[in-house]
């Protein structure tokens, strides 16, 4: 067998290497020239971001927002785009009001803005950092040529919630994953010049932990200790910001009994003071006044002033700030050295963006055209899109041969529609070239009495997304049943599924003889389809989300905790397990097959301290290496997400059973081996100890090293501080 050794230093060094310290934001003098002819009013105004009547994403929408422009009562807008459109309304802006103060545009551009990518928690399970930041790349490049300088992207949400919609806009449930996903997403709409006619500025959303409501409901109570916060659900915010990020937005939902959008511990405490955060914290849609209806303002005037206290700088769509907040100030309730701030942050961010320099900078009707949906960003899309897509079950069926007869059935097998997903941005059905069955036809005669049968079910996109938790997680029945009648027709069956949320796959996998996970793949997804379900590209996604047996394992992930009552005796009662269930879930994070296959040999561990007969250990700032050798045992070249992970196996608190600390793709030629190396310093070992303060302790710890996070190869060592 063809040996060929490299060894690859695989990113769990970036654990090991100091954090970038953010991105500053440069204070520039036409700022302090214009902040000293600014009215109360004026500056208050630069603190105001309305919607266009372009296109709504929320609950309401204001008309004539034009005068307030004219006025200087809104110095923002989002959804706004296209060259002409923003030309027109910064032109009223630059020409018709006072101090002719550029309006700054944003937009939800979330997995692309005219060519659309798979859903984000799809673009996660490709565990592709690199391709991860072309794509933002992209989607800055063709927003930007709309018009556009702001996204309201990352969502750097965790959630372990398949019943809550917006877990399709994230990135899974590990901080680890989705730190690296997040700052990806940075670096690649922010790049290194905001001035720049190709990027735009990027939004850390949703500040904090919205991914976790209770009951799966969106908007819903958050409520966790401080604790499980900053382990697990704050990483990717921090991650964002320290990439660089200069807008941050808050969230929805209450934590610890405070409203996000007045909760000073997030936006002062850790945002700003522990973080160094020094851009601008922008609402969520209506968020301020929806302090009414928590409980927690009594009035849309009080709200405002709760939450510009509390550290936001700009209302997105109360209107709070621009009808009472000088009414605020004028009581004393205010300072208007908060608002001078507010302001100065945000016109700060204008003059980052080039705006003071030119106005019309980013409206430029040719660069649009010439930058939009080009065969070079479809291309990316195609192989991007195939690199999403996860193998949760093959039999041999795959891949299929091309030119053999093949049914298509399903009702999302011919949706173009579907593909695209939630937060689609700009993107266009009619943008899509082909939907999965007009992909299928191209390349195998499609006939509907065909034994072999490609099924393309899952959910609606409509049922994910914003404002779409679902209380079952199971694909509709009617679906389901044509499944169930096809293998009594003893047809052979690849489910296709396109869907935004882990499902409930318990029939499903028991029927189908494979199971390709496709997410909603974007503009290029039914080609991208075609290509892995014919071969022409090897699958090579792995689960960035648990897939549970059922909706009663909910929460059910990777970094569980092991109880005083594991249960490892199989007709013991009196352990932490189901009557009706495994403990296990169906598919576990970090899953996900190939056509072909890979064999890992042991764990070795070098460059430690000291060696014992209980291990390896290694002492204070050292580092220890772990390798192993991974072999293509297959016929066919594919690519393997190599995962690490560990356990400590006693702390001040208690300790997961496996985290996630260190991952390398790699592609690998049939019998090809390479070894692969993980380095291991006390930053990897690191959490919130019993008395809050973050850093390692002394231990024994296993490493668990694999193609998923139920992996077996497994070693041990100890860490002295
Ligand atoms: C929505 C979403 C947020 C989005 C904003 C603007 O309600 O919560 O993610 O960026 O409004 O569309």
């Amino acid at each position: 067998m063809k040996k060929l050794l490299t060894v690859i230093l695989a990113l769990a060094a970036v654990a090991c290497a100091p954090k970038p310290a953010g991105k500053f934001l440069q204070s520039d003098p036409r700022v302090e020239e214009l902040m000293k002819q600014m009215t109360l009013e004026e500056k208050i105004g630069q603190m105001v971001l309305f919607t266009s009547d372009w296109s709504v994403t929320g609950p309401t929408m204001r008309q004539g927002y034009l005068d307030d422009i004219r006025a200087g009562r809104c110095g923002n807008l989002l959804n706004a785009y296209t060259a002409d459109f923003t030309r027109e309304v910064q032109r009223v802006a630059v020409e018709e009001s006072r101090l002719g103060i550029p309006i700054l545009f944003g937009y939800d551009v979330i997995h692309g803005f005219r060519t659309i990518f798979p859903i984000n928690l799809g673009m996660s399970a490709s565990w592709d950092i690199q391709a991860i930041e072309k794509s933002a790349q992209i989607a800055a490049e063709e927003a930007a040529a709309a018009g556009l300088q702001w996204t309201y992207s990352p969502m750097c949400d965790i959630s372990v919630e398949p019943r809550w919609g917006r877990i399709s806009e994230g990135s899974g449930e590990d901080p680890y994953l989705g730190s690296l996903i997040a700052a990806a997403m940075v670096r690649g709409y922010q790049g290194d010049d905001l001035s720049s006619d190709n990027t735009v500025l990027a939004c850390v959303k949703h500040f904090a932990a919205y991914g976790a409501p209770q009951a799966g409901r969106d908007y819903n109570t958050v409520d966790m200790s401080e604790r499980w916060l900053r382990e697990f659900y704050l990483p990717p915010y921090k991650a964002a910001v320290d990439a660089g990020a200069l807008s941050v937005m808050a969230s929805f939902n209450e934590l610890d009994g405070v409203p996000a959008h007045a909760n000073k511990h997030l936006m002062q405490d850790i945002l700003r003071d522990e973080w160094g955060f020094e851009g601008f914290i922008v609402t969520d849609y209506t968020g301020i006044n929806e302090m009414v209806m928590h409980g927690y303002a009594a009035n849309e005037a009080d709200a405002g002033a709760l939450s510009v206290n509390a550290g936001v700088d700009m209302d997105m769509m109360s209107a709070s700030f621009m009808n009472y907040l000088k009414e605020k100030v004028e009581k004393g309730e205010v300072s208007e050295k908060t608002v001078d701030a507010a302001c100065r942050r945000i016109l700060n961010l204008k003059a980052a963006l080039g705006l003071l320099d030119d106005p019309y900078k980013y409206c430029d009707p040719q660069r649009e055209k010439d930058r939009t949906l080009t065969p070079e960003n479809k291309a990316f899309a195609r192989s991007f899109a195939a690199e999403t897509m996860v193998l949760l079950k093959n039999n041999g069926i795959l891949p299929l041969a091309k030119g053999e007869k093949v049914a298509v059935l399903g009702p999302l097998a011919d949706s173009k529609d579907d593909l695209l997903g939630s937060w689609r941005g700009a993107g266009e059905v009619q943008s899509v070239p082909a939907s999965v069955l007009d992909a299928i036809k191209e390349v195998t005669p499609v006939s509907a009495g065909a034994n072999k049968v490609v099924l393309v079910i899952g959910e609606p996109w409509s049922w994910t997304g914003e404002a779409a938790s679902r209380s079952s997680i199971r694909i509709p029945e009617d679906q389901v049943s044509i499944l169930k009648q096809l293998k009594k027709q003893g047809r052979k069956v690849v489910v296709v599924l396109m869907n935004g949320r882990p499902l409930d796959l318990s029939e499903e996998s028991e029927l189908a003889d494979a199971i390709l996970e496709a997410w909603y793949p974007g503009t290029m997804g039914g080609y991208a389809v075609a290509d892995v379900l014919f071969g022409d590209v090897n699958p090579c996604g792995k689960l960035s989300v648990t897939f549970p047996r059922n909706l009663g394992q909910v929460p059910i992930y990777h970094y569980a905790k092991n109880t005083g009552r594991p249960y490892i005796h199989p007709d013991a009662k009196y352990e932490s397990r189901y009557l009706d269930v495994p403990n296990e879930p169906l598919y576990a994070f970090g899953h996900g097959l190939s056509y072909t296959t890979f064999e890992y040999s042991d764990i070795t561990l070098e460059g430690g301290d000291s060696r014992s007969e209980s291990g390896m250990t290694f002492r204070g700032e050292g580092t220890l290496k772990a390798k192993v050798t991974v072999t293509n045992t297959g016929d066919r070249e594919g690519t393997e997400v190599v995962q690490m992970y560990i356990r400590d196996l006693v702390g001040s608190v208690t300790r997961p059973v496996r985290q996630l600390k260190g991952f390398e793709r790699i592609t690998l030629g049939p019998g090809e081996s390479r070894e692969v190396e993980f380095t291991i310093c006390k930053e990897t070992l690191s959490f919130y100890r019993q008395d809050m303060t973050w850093g390692p302790e002394s231990g024994d710890f296993n490493i668990f090293i694999g193609g998923a996070s139920d992996c077996t190869k497994n070693a041990s060592f100890k860490y002295e501080i």
